[in-house]
């Protein structure tokens, strides 16, 4: 049983990091990892691959960054080729990444078994670029596998029928549950003075928030109010560097002591970081869902999340990005003592191994 695994951004690496541990147990699959390029640099991509333990990719598609259309059109351009090469069985895509769409898209129309890891999260906002992904994925997979039940309730409101959907729990919670331990040992602390204080992490990187100067300077003056009170630990994703200091923001973020600007961590450093944090500040999908299983507050910095359950059993709050909402949150949080979280259903470290006994049921 040949299976094609695509991945291309930085999410999409801790989610397909269980899988290929998963496929170890089976002799007869023959799992192909395949990298995009969408991330390139050593800083969003190859370091995870040696901390997470994955195989280099058996194919890299080395398509880098471009405007949605032209990304898209040069994956599907580089891929269709590998899927004509190696005859797979089934491609795998997971996530909502714009790799994710384009390679199920060629797997559909090269008449092979699509699966879709992380299917039916739907935030209902269509100008989100990942939930067009979402949608158009889903409706042309053959096998969905979803983290929780909002997801298995979206897909059956969409017409997809019964059989194709599966309820697995969530491989990106695999692969921190698997890693905790050695997350620990990491020095991010010490490295950042940060031992035995209270400390805030900031994580932003979506258009919506950091493409709109009006919004961007909404959250920077809240994060103004904020770093008088706790250090504000800030890695920065690429698009939200360029953006920050290609306008006067970056001046007013240069003059905030307790705004401390780091590059892009590694995975390992980043759950230390996260473990021991007082409160988290997010518009990422998966750190809502990392602070939930890790119990830490999450203020999600959007109007809406397409992960339902970290808010119900969890410590995610959706706050949006209007600077009173987000430091009235702030304090709220700040000033809980009883963080009664729950862990949501099937969030176990076992999705993957749940994923693959399906996927090989067709081919015992
Ligand atoms: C992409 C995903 C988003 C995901 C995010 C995680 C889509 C539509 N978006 O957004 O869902 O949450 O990844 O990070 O697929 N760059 C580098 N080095 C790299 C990659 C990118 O410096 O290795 C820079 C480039 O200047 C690029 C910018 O970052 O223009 C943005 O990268 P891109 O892949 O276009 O989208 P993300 O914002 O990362």
């Amino acid at each position: 049983m040949k299976i094609l695994n695509v991945v291309g951004a930085r999410p999409n690496f801790m989610k397909i990091a269980p899988l290929m541990d998963a496929y170890k147990s089976y002799p007869h699959i023959e799992p192909l990892l395949i990298h995009t390029g969408q991330h390139y640099d050593n800083i969003m991509s190859e370091r995870f691959f040696e901390e997470l333990g994955i195989p280099q990719p058996d194919v890299n598609l080395q398509v880098g960054s471009a405007s949605h259309a032209v990304q898209t059109a040069e994956i599907m351009k580089a891929f269709e080729p590998v899927v004509q090469r190696h005859k797979p069985d089934v491609v795998i895509v997971v996530g909502d990444v714009n790799s994710t769409i384009a390679c199920g898209l060629v797997a559909a129309k090269t008449g092979v078994k699509l699966a879709h890891v992380e299917a039916g999260l739907r935030s209902f906002d269509r100008t989100m670029p990942e939930e067009i992904n979402r949608i158009l994925t889903d409706a042309i997979s053959d096998m969905l596998f979803c983290t929780e039940q909002s997801g298995v309730d979206n897909l059956k409101n969409e017409g997809i029928s019964d059989e194709k959907i599966h309820l697995v729990g969530n491989v990106m919670i695999d692969s921190l549950l698997k890693h905790l331990n050695k997350a620990q040992k990491s020095s991010i602390l010490e490295r950042l003075n940060l031992q035995g204080q209270k400390y805030a992490v900031l994580t932003l990187h979506r258009p919506s928030n950091v493409d709109d100067q009006h919004i961007f300077q909404d959250i920077i003056t809240a994060l103004d109010t904020m770093q008088k009170e706790v250090p504000i630990i800030f890695p920065i994703h690429p698009r939200t560097k360029k953006n920050l200091f290609s306008s006067a923001l970056g001046d007013q973020a240069k003059k905030m002591p307790g705004l401390k600007l780091l590059d892009p961590l590694g995975y390992l450093d980043f759950l230390q970081l996260l473990s021991s944090a007082a409160v988290v500040l997010t518009d990422s999908g998966g750190i809502q869902e990392e602070t939930a299983i890790l119990k830490i507050p999450c203020l999600t910095l959007r109007d809406n999340t397409e992960r339902p359950v970290t808010v119900k059993y969890g410590s995610n709050h959706i706050v949006g990005a209007d600077t009173d909402r987000i430091l009235a949150a702030y304090h709220n949080v700040m000033n809980e003592d009883n963080l009664n979280y729950q862990v949501p259903p099937l969030w176990d470290g076992q999705a993957a191994v749940r994923i693959v006994n399906i996927l090989v049921k067709p081919f015992p």
